[in-house]
């Protein structure tokens, strides 16, 4: 029986570390990347294996892709286009790569005719929206995204729909109603939806990974459109300061890529996830400004921000992943502690070069208006 495992954008962060773990276990590794110069300036990663079998081409291109699938048992479908900022001005290519991509790749499976035993598809926090709250007098309740007017006030916060309370941010479960907010959001939810309904019109078990905030090593620091954790690292490794929107107090879920990788290693090896779209996060809420800090300290720079008072249109306010389902269905247990991780991320940027763009992507983001 083959082992092999077509790693789409498998050049890239979360791809690689997969990768590696796939080699470790056995697994034969192809995969197909493009090498996007906005991820890759500097061309092919040193940091990627040499046992992998590396096929260069892109998701656009039915004809790579059904080339890539040739003898391969499962495909985890990570390349994208990931900028939730940059999704809102450059829509067309976004639609292209991710909506499109999924769809060669799904047209590509069909046409090879080939027994697939797993497609995993990474989805994103990102389709939910804004995350569930807690109203003190009204209950859970799922506030819609903020308006204009309000961003325009400085009311960061979000209001209960029910008597515009404040309300304070739950964890997210699977269940909670989708409300995409950025192009990005919604090419991620298309992703999800043809893969897990392809999966089940072609009895392949699919299954859909919403990943919530990543981080880790290989993150592209050069990058101005990656995770805020890798842009503050390349603001702070350059001599700049972050640049903090907001108030800096808005939550996320910033999970290490390694337990990213136990979860797809999980996903691959069981069939009870088939069929099912699965968080995965740490479980823990961690505001912004918290990540500048921690990154500035383990530098050993001085850590005090001053939020920028501005905010990207787009972006949501708090999201933290509810986590029992991926437990109880896969025995997923998250092992890397932030402060653990950020600290094992600040080693790494020790001995890494990193081009501060970020400058240039505010700009774009200004020119579009896409920052309030
Ligand atoms: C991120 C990922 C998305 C992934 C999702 C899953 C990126 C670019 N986005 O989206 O691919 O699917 O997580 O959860 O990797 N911020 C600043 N200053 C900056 C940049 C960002 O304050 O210079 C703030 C943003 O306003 C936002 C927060 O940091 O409030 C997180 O932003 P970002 O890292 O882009 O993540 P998401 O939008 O959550």
């Amino acid at each position: 029986m083959s082992k092999k495992v077509l790693i789409t954008g498998g050049a890239g962060f979360v791809g690689s570390h997969t990768s590696d773990a796939l080699l470790d276990l056995g697994y034969d590794v192809r995969i197909l990347d493009n090498l996007s110069k906005q991820v890759h300036p500097s061309g092919f990663p040193t940091y990627l294996s040499k046992d992998v079998e590396f096929v260069r081409g892109d998701v656009r291109d039915l004809d790579s892709l059904a080339r890539a699938l040739r003898d391969v048992e499962a495909v985890y479908h990570f390349a994208a286009a990931v900028g939730v900022g940059q999704s809102m001005y450059e829509i067309a290519d976004y639609t292209a790569t991710n909506i499109q991509g999924t769809a060669n790749l799904l047209q590509a499976l069909l046409w090879n005719k080939q027994e697939i035993r797993k497609l995993i598809v990474a989805s994103s926090m990102s389709i939910y929206g804004e995350g569930s709250c807690l109203c003190r007098c009204c209950g859970e309740v799922a506030p819609a995204e903020r308006t204009a007017e309000q961003l325009a006030g400085k009311d960061w916060e979000l209001h209960c729909p029910i008597c515009c309370g404040e309300v304070s941010p739950l964890p997210t479960a699977e269940q909670k109603r989708l409300r995409c907010a950025s192009v990005y959001a919604i090419s991620k939810k298309n992703q999800e939806e043809m893969v897990l309904l392809f999966g089940k019109t072609y009895g392949i078990p699919a299954v859909a990974l919403r990943y919530f905030n990543i981080y880790g090593t290989r993150q592209s620091l050069s990058n101005p459109y990656t995770g805020v954790a890798a842009i503050f690292a390349s603001r702070l490794m350059n001599g700049n300061s972050p640049v903090v929107f907001e108030d800096g107090n808005q939550l996320r879920d910033f999970v290490s890529v390694h337990d990213i990788v136990q979860a797809n290693l999980l996903a691959l090896r069981s069939s009870e996830p088939d069929g099912m779209a699965l968080n995965v996060g740490s479980g823990d809420p961690v505001s912004v400004v918290d990540v500048a800090n921690e990154i500035a300290t383990h530098l050993g720079l001085a850590a005090s921000f001053m939020p920028s008072g501005k905010c990207r249109i787009g972006d949501i306010r708090h999201c933290y992943a509810d986590i029992s389902k991926i437990s109880a269905v896969l025995g997923y247990r998250p092992k890397v502690r932030f402060r653990q991780g950020m600290q094992h991320l600040v080693e790494w940027l020790n001995c890494q070069h990193a081009e501060d763009h970020t400058h240039e992507a505010y700009a774009q983001l200004a020119a579009y208006r896409l920052v309030a």
